[in-house]
């Protein structure tokens, strides 16, 4: 499956960009296309301006250049997967902003669904699964981003996995990349 990885990490030996490497490796040894979306290293701009708000009224407005060339990118692709560094438990900014421009009203939603039917978000935690367990920030996770997101634009195959403890020591590291393995021969 022609497969869209989008990421975005200020640093390029993150965990996140090992997982990103490990996970795209795997797909394509089991016969899937790789394209690689790094918003960090394109400089994508997150801020939603005017331009590129939903017109309530109009489902075919036209969006801003970037915005439209991030449409035409997912487009070519057949499934989308989002690796990302869970900030204050959620996406970063810059991921966050690349959802609300991107998947918009007339796009996304509306009177449309994102244009893939399988996407997963593979969010990477600091901390370990009892840590959000305690607080119940996996089910806030979910809710908010397969329920709110996914669902809600329709993806039939939305899933979302957390990958925990990635400043808790190297095991939880090794753990980590074997699951990224795992994951992506189950893609
Ligand atoms: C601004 C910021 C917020 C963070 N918030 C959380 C958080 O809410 N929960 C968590 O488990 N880890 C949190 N972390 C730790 C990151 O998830 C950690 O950087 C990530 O797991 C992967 O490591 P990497 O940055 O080397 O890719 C945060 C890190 C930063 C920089």
């Amino acid at each position: 499956m022609k497969t869209l990885v989008v990421t975005g990490h200020p640093r390029k030996n993150s965990l996140t960009a090992q997982v990103v490497d490990r996970f795209s490796g795997t797909l394509r040894e089991t016969g899937h296309e790789v394209e690689l979306a790094d918003l960090h290293a394109e400089g994508f701009d997150p801020v939603l301006r005017e331009e590129d708000e939903p017109d309530w009224n109009d489902t075919r407005k036209v969006y801003s250049p970037a915005v439209v060339g991030e449409m035409r990118r997912v487009e070519r692709n057949e499934a989308t997967v989002l690796i990302f560094p869970i900030y204050w438990w959620s996406f970063p900014a810059l991921l966050k902003g690349w959802i609300d421009r991107v998947w918009n009203h007339g796009w996304a939603y509306g009177d449309a669904t994102y244009p893939h039917r399988r996407v997963w978000l593979l969010g990477i935690a600091g901390t370990d699964q009892a840590a959000y367990a305690k607080r119940g920030y996996d089910q806030a996770m979910k809710i908010q981003l397969q329920v709110g997101i996914l669902d809600y634009c329709g993806v039939e195959e939305g899933r979302l996995e957390i990958l925990y403890g990635s400043i808790e020591g190297a095991d939880y590291v090794d753990q980590i990349l074997a699951d990224t393995v795992r994951l992506a021969k189950a893609f």
